[in-house]
């Protein structure tokens, strides 16, 4: 049920100078989604009344992505001031004047940060009472980030940024997330107070902790057991170091609801993935966008599927597919690649060196071989042979292909677009189909063989072939030169 007393302001307008990208920082991705992608799937999973996400950098980027992904949330723009501080300033203007309730800050680029988390912090923000409270982390190397400053009692007195803090303060291994939540009355109380007399000449969200600590309200920390839940991504390091901790959590989660996962150090699955139980998934598997995979489906070893649905019992192996449909019991690979479009009935297959795009190919038909296959319908229980190929572009249109079931196609066979082949019908090896075929006959177009006898005893006398020819009509006259 929504939180009625409960806002989540998303910082999302920093430039992300570390990157060193043409692509806002918010803005890359792990897991298949951008770092605020994350940031707001988790601030919507807390149901909060109001979700606000400040911008400034490359904002109309930043903001196209944010409206896809949360229609609903309410995009402010950050001014000339910068800070963590001006961009909660700002955040807060945009809520309705009598909200009095609790305002979470995230900030866009901490994607590992768990609802679970945000919750707990919430629920002891309130249990205490408190103005403010920030999680926090002990880290062994707390470069980078805010220190968190005690008195010798260990109540908590400020924030102190690393390129503000002295000696003594960077010895301080406790570090601030940048994670809080804060009533709104004290951020609306404090904020206009925060100046911007600090090393970066920036108004620090973080001052505000500190002022309430020397006014006497209640400020709390709560630290998280551990630290890379709360792991900020600045450059292209901290964004694989991320990238790698959240695929352990998703292969680990997978494995926990029942999917085999043989190797998980090369094995990646995107936050939006889907497997059923008994999925056995083998190594150098990765698995992208929206991908179902039904109950049963072995996929690998070295395999990528990219918003593909597999059906239950499918293989899928050494194989390069986007947004295709494998049915139940269906064999794909070794080494098949299938663009956009696909369709492979239940027990059908796509098989060694096979390239497909947009066709469907019916319930228990086979393209077992070296195949492309474009543009194509294929009913049941038909059998391509080794090596057909479409010919669907004439260089200027794409023709359509239509086979129909019971089909038994020849090797090597070219099948020139458009053309329809009728169900139960077959062609010869070789053959190119520019008519279309009518159901049950044979097809057959290629230059009758002509054998010329003795062609290799007249041309290559004494040649190994001559001899070979000749020991099998068994000529024993024959003798070898020196060739
Ligand atoms: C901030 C904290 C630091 C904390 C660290 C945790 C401050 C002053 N410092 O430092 O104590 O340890 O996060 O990761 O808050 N942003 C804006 N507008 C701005 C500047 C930043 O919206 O003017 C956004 C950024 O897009 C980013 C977030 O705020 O999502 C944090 O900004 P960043 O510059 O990364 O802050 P840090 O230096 O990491
Ligand atoms: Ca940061």
């Amino acid at each position: 049920m929504t939180d009625k007393q409960l806002a989540v302001i998303v910082l999302a307008a920093g430039q992300g100078t570390r990157m060193k990208s043409s692509r806002p920082k918010v803005l890359h991705t792990l897991a298949g989604r951008s770092l605020v992608g994350h940031v707001l799937a988790t601030a919507r999973s807390l149901d909060p009344a109001h979700i606000i996400a400040v911008v400034r950098h490359d904002r109309d980027t930043v903001v196209a992505t944010i409206a896809e992904l949360m229609p609903e949330a309410t995009i402010v723009d950050q001014d000339d001031v910068a800070g963590t501080g001006r961009a909660v300033e700002v955040g807060i203007a945009a809520l309705p004047g009598d909200f009095v309730g609790d305002v979470v800050v995230v900030s866009g680029d901490v994607p590992l940060l768990d609802a679970a988390t945000l919750a707990t912090l919430i629920a002891a923000h309130r249990a205490a009472g408190a103005a403010a409270t920030l999680l926090s982390a002990v880290l062994d190397d707390a470069t980078g980030y805010g220190r968190v400053v005690r008195d010798p009692d260990g109540r908590l007195l400020s924030i102190v940024e690393q390129k503000d803090a002295t000696a003594a303060e960077l010895e301080i291994r406790e570090i601030n997330s940048g994670t809080y939540v804060f009533t709104a009355g004290a951020l609306r109380r404090e904020l206009p107070l925060v100046t911007t007399q600090n090393a970066q000449r920036e108004k620090y969200l973080t001052d505000v902790v500190g002022l309430l600590s020397a006014g006497g309200s209640a400020v709390e920390a709560m630290t998280v057991e551990h630290g890379w839940m709360v792991a900020g991504v600045n450059d292209r390091v901290q964004l694989a170091e991320a990238a790698k901790r959240m695929n352990e959590l998703i292969v680990r989660r997978w494995q926990l609801e029942g999917v085999t996962v043989q190797d998980p150090s090369t094995t990646w699955i995107d936050a939006d993935v889907t497997l059923a139980e008994d999925v056995e998934l083998l190594p150098g598997t990765q698995l992208k966008g929206a991908t179902l995979v039904q109950s049963g489906a072995i996929i690998g070893p070295d395999t990528t599927l990219v918003d593909c649905e597999i059906g239950a019992g499918a293989t899928v192996k050494r194989t390069d597919a986007t947004l295709a449909v494998i049915g139940a019991g269906a064999s794909v690979g070794p080494f098949a690649y299938l663009r956009p479009g696909t369709y492979l009935g239940a027990d059908g297959k796509i098989g060694t060196f096979v390239e497909t795009k947009n066709s469907t190919i019916g319930a228990g038909s086979k393209v077992p071989h070296l195949s492309y296959i474009g543009d194509t319908t294929v009913g049941e229980q038909s059998n391509i042979g080794a090596g057909t190929i479409t010919a669907n572009y004439d260089g200027v249109n794409k023709g359509a292909t239509v086979v129909g079931s019971h089909v038994r196609s020849g090797s090597h066979n070219v099948f020139v677009a458009p053309v329809r082949i009728g169900d139960g019908a077959y062609t010869g090896a070789g053959t190119v189909v520019r008519k279309d075929v009518p159901a049950g006959a044979l097809a057959i177009n290629v230059a009758p063989q002509r054998n010329m006898t003795g062609w290799v005893e007249a041309n290559r006398p004494g040649s190994a072939a001559a001899l070979a020819a000749a020991a099998e009509s068994g000529d024993t006259t024959a003798t070898a030169t020196d060739q």
